[in-house]
């Protein structure tokens, strides 16, 4: 059994110019990587909702899918994909967001959670926020109660909290 490191985010990496010239991308692929530091930073995002676990977690494509697969997990609840255009196989909700590089659209299947289920957004990282907000507002809209949004890294200079107007309380694992 692997003992879960608190200093994980230590293995977050900085990427210059991906995917564009001037962007610097945190990657989590380091954290993923290691044992230790992924046990350290699900229990860290697991650990407020271990009294009252949501019925499910929304992941969001693609490194939300591997962060809120893992919580769900963790937690044991159900696991719901929100993904990119086109990727669903059957009828879907869309929503429409400004990203902090270019434009993208999330969709969710109309059914995948029955009406008032309780449900936790999870991401990767937190930048202008856009992301996050379109899901929590598609999830609302298939009839969900979102009670939260949950990132394992949030990019404090982007300021993405201060134009978070959601019900839903943002929790971040690291602030970077
Ligand atoms: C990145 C990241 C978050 C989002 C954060 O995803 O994984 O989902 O940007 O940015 P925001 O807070 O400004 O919206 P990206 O759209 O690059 O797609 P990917 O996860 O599929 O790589
Ligand atoms: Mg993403």
């Amino acid at each position: 059994r692997i003992a879960p490191v608190s200093d994980w985010s230590r293995l977050v990496r900085d990427v210059p110019d991906f995917p564009k010239a001037g962007i610097v991308f945190k990657d989590i692929t380091p954290v993923l990587a290691d044992a230790a530091a992924f046990a350290g930073a699900m229990a860290q995002m697991a650990a407020p909702w271990r009294g009252a676990p949501p019925d499910a977690v929304a992941g969001i494509e693609s490194r939300g899918f591997i962060l809120g697969a893992a919580l769900a997990h963790a937690l044991g609840c159900g696991f719901v994909p929100v993904r990119k255009p086109g990727k669903l196989p059957a009828r879907t909700l869309a929503q429409d967001y400004a990203l902090e590089y270019g434009s993208d659209r999330l969709e969710v299947h109309v059914d995948a959670l029955p009406p008032g289920a309780r449900v936790l957004v999870v991401d990767d990282v937190l930048a202008t926020g856009g992301t996050l907000r379109a899901a929590t507002a598609l999830l609302r809209r298939q009839g969900a109660d979102v009670v939260g949004a949950d990132v394992l890294v949030e990019l404090a200079f982007l300021r993405g909290r201060e134009r978070w107007d959601d019900p839903a309380p943002l929790r971040a694992a690291k602030l970077l």
